[in-house]
């Protein structure tokens, strides 16, 4: 006869500090939150691996090399976590982007996810060690330049660079200098928009300028364009080639001078004044903060206080720099709905100054 398989009692036990202290972590966020942060660590390694292409392509399944060159065993897992998170859904064995998934490794989302997670994430990870002195910015603790620029790139290629296209235009430039230019897409965007535009891109990180001219062979405008080293903020030792441009732009670099303190921005801006006195604009382009919390401002606030940049700067206080130096600021282009959130400022020598 055939044992019969009893139950083993089950007994829940609960008491009132118990269930308050799980109360408190449940209703305070933090689990979602907890969540939250493994997404974006999950999306940006989805996205670091050729999982994500592969996936792009249409469903795929391990079968058809979907696993290729990763750990097969965290990687059936990591696909699972993914379809639990509602990114990938799975078909029979086939694995595809859920709509979910397709808006969250868009290129704005995974460049803007990579600039917090990829290019800030070495200096986020340290904030205990930045507060206490522990560790430093610059030596002890850096953001990722590479990536930085690399995101940066898709970033104002998508939302800014028809900005600044149309800002030169409208003053006549023919010949541009971007100073801090990064990989150089505002440049080879700008000349591909604009066939009679030429450019000059400066910074002073040889590997962007190396990335750069690349980009300028590879977009075929590689002989409208040059790309130099050089430091932004000693722009008298410029190669002699950029005083040939008539229009200048610095996007999101001018801030970093403020490090050495307003005087510093100023007597910079006088000297780009008095190196180029034909200039038809210099177009200054930083990021604008409203303190309101949204749409990641306070990530973007936090990043630059423990990277030491000098931001966040409102624009009623970057019109009392121009207003101290000798350029005057004509017009400001703004662009609402676009991340980060970009000013331009119009800037020309002031007459008689
Ligand atoms: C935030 S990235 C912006 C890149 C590009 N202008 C854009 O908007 O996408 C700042 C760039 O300024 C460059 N930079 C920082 N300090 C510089 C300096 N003193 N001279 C020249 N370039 C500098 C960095 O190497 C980096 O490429």
């Amino acid at each position: 006869m055939k044992p019969v398989l009893q139950s083993p009692e089950i007994i829940e036990l609960e008491d009132t500090e118990q269930r308050r202290g799980w109360q408190a972590f449940t209703l305070s966020g933090l689990p979602d939150m907890i969540s939250s942060m493994h997404v974006c660590h999950a999306l940006n390694a989805l996205a670091g691996t050729p999982l994500l292409d592969r996936i792009r392509n249409g469903p795929r399944a391990a079968a058809d090399g979907l696993l290729e060159g990763l750990d097969a065993g965290i990687a059936e897992g990591f696909l699972r976590y993914l379809v639990s998170r509602g990114v990938l859904e799975r078909q029979g064995g086939d694995y595809l982007l859920t709509r979910l998934g397709e808006d969250l490794t868009s290129d704005v989302s995974l460049a803007r996810l990579g600039v917090y997670v990829g290019a800030y994430g070495p200096v986020t990870t340290r904030i205990g060690d930045l507060l206490t002195g522990r560790a430093s910015y610059g030596s002890d603790v850096a953001r990722d330049g590479g990536r930085l620029g690399l995101h940066c790139a898709t970033l104002f290629s998508f939302f800014h660079t028809p900005v600044v296209v149309e800002a030169m235009r409208g003053r006549g430039a023919r010949r541009i200098l971007d100073i801090g230019c990064g990989g150089g897409q505002l440049v080879v965007d700008a000349c591909l928009r604009d066939p009679e535009l030429t450019g000059i891109g400066l910074d002073i990180d040889p590997d962007a300028i190396t990335v750069a001219r690349e980009l300028a062979r590879r977009q075929g405008v590689a002989d409208r364009v040059e790309f130099v080293v050089g430091d932004a903020f000693s722009p008298a030792d410029w190669p002699e080639i950029c005083y040939e441009a008539d229009g200048l732009c610095v996007m999101s670099a001018l801030h970093e001078h403020f490090r050495h303190g307003e005087q510093a921005v100023v007597d910079l801006l006088n000297e780009y004044a008095e190196l180029f006195p034909h200039q038809r604009i210099l177009l200054v382009g930083e990021p604008e903060l409203r303190y309101d919390g949204r749409e990641n401002d306070d990530d973007f606030f936090l990043v630059h206080v423990l990277s030491g940049q000098g931001l966040p700067r409102a624009r009623g206080e970057w019109f009392s720099v121009f207003e101290k130096s000798s350029l005057e600021c004509r017009r400001v282009h703004t662009r609402p709905g676009a991340g980060p959130r970009m000013c331009f400022y119009d800037l020309t020598p002031r007459p008689g100054r």
